[in-house]
């Protein structure tokens, strides 16, 4: 990968080439800069460049306002004013060939883009499902979206096949949010992102509010769908040991700037960036054995659906 060639002088400067993703790229983000244009105008994203491999699960650490979120909502324009993404590019590169530059793409056709080719599970989602409609409603809702040619009866199969995916026992298509633990509604957020099997799912702190088992049970069929079902994922957090568990890569951010981006192995062994050492040094529990819990679940030995109801 080059993407780490033309950035300016910065805190980038004594880090060694980033290790590009081992499979053909997916998605490639390129000195792609965020400026929030308040008073004090702010510069959340700074010229940050990052590969993500098809398939591939890139994590993103940073600690608490270093731009993650901001990086993540500016790759498929979901930003809002005051933020404007003052620079960079970012492109899509198809399953089927062709390339996507998703900051000059149309408004429409950026809408068809999510959800089909890209989604997001957003930060504390799993206090977005809408309280007064049914899970069974708000996934069909989605899938109707995005394709009004399938009939009803496989709108409904396919909504209970990404429940079943997730753990989620598809008589909840009939519940309403409320009737549903956090880990089961956060479970549905997974759903709806996985509905139409998307190339990519870019996860926004996707189980930092559930307690660390259930946690692990979710991230665990993660890993496994993604090995089944070949997305890639973004998954974002500033919990680095759980990223070191899941993940292929790790991009590590610091005030805006992606300094390091290596593999989860690479990092753990020896980090070039002092502050992602510093970042390792800050969690004790890192020579501990807790990294073989979520692999040694994911075996071939692993159960294809979880068994009865999920916490
Ligand atoms: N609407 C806004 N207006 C002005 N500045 C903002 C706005 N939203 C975020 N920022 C600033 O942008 C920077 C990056 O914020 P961002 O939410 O992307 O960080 P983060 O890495 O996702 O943090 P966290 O781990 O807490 O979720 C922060 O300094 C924040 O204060
Ligand atoms: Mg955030």
């Amino acid at each position: 990968m080059t993407a780490t060639a033309s950035r300016p002088a910065s805190l980038v400067e004594a880090v060694p080439p980033a290790a590009g993703p081992a499979r053909e790229p997916v998605l490639t983000v390129r000195d792609l800069t965020v400026v929030y244009e308040t008073e004090q105008p702010v510069t959340a994203v700074r010229s940050a460049s990052l590969q993500l491999g098809r398939g591939e699960i890139l994590g993103l650490a940073g600690e608490s306002g270093c731009g993650k979120t901001t990086l993540a909502y500016a790759i498929n324009r979901l930003h809002q004013p005051p933020a404007r993404i003052a620079g960079g590019s970012v492109v899509f590169h198809d399953r089927d060939g062709t390339d996507l530059d998703l900051l000059a793409l149309p408004d429409a056709a950026l809408r068809r883009f999510r959800w089909s080719k890209l989604s997001m599970v957003f930060q504390g989602a799993m206090n977005s499902l809408n309280p007064v409609i049914t899970i069974g409603a708000q996934l069909d809702d989605t899938l109707r979206a995005h394709d009004r040619r399938t009939g009803r009866a496989q709108r409904r199969e396919r909504s209970a096949e990404v429940l079943r995916r997730v753990g989620v026992d598809p008589v909840r298509l009939r519940s309403y949010p409320h009737e549903l633990s956090g880990g089961m509604r956060q479970r549905v957020m997974i759903a709806m992102a996985m509905l139409l099997e998307p190339q990519i799912m870019i996860m926004d702190e996707p189980t930092t509010a559930l307690d660390v088992v259930v946690q692990r049970d979710i991230l665990r069929e993660l890993v496994r769908l993604r090995d089944e079902l070949d997305f890639a994922v973004v998954f974002i957090t500033h919990d680095l040991p759980l990223l070191l568990e899941i993940s292929d890569r790790i991009a590590v951010m610091l005030r805006g700037e992606v300094v390091e981006l290596d593999t989860a192995e690479r990092l753990r062994l020896g980090a070039a960036h002092p502050y992602t050492r510093r970042l390792l040094g800050s969690f004790p529990s890192l020579s501990g054995e807790r990294g073989a819990f979520i692999r040694s679940g994911v075996g071939a030995d692993a159960p294809a659906t979880t068994p009865g109801e999920p916490a």
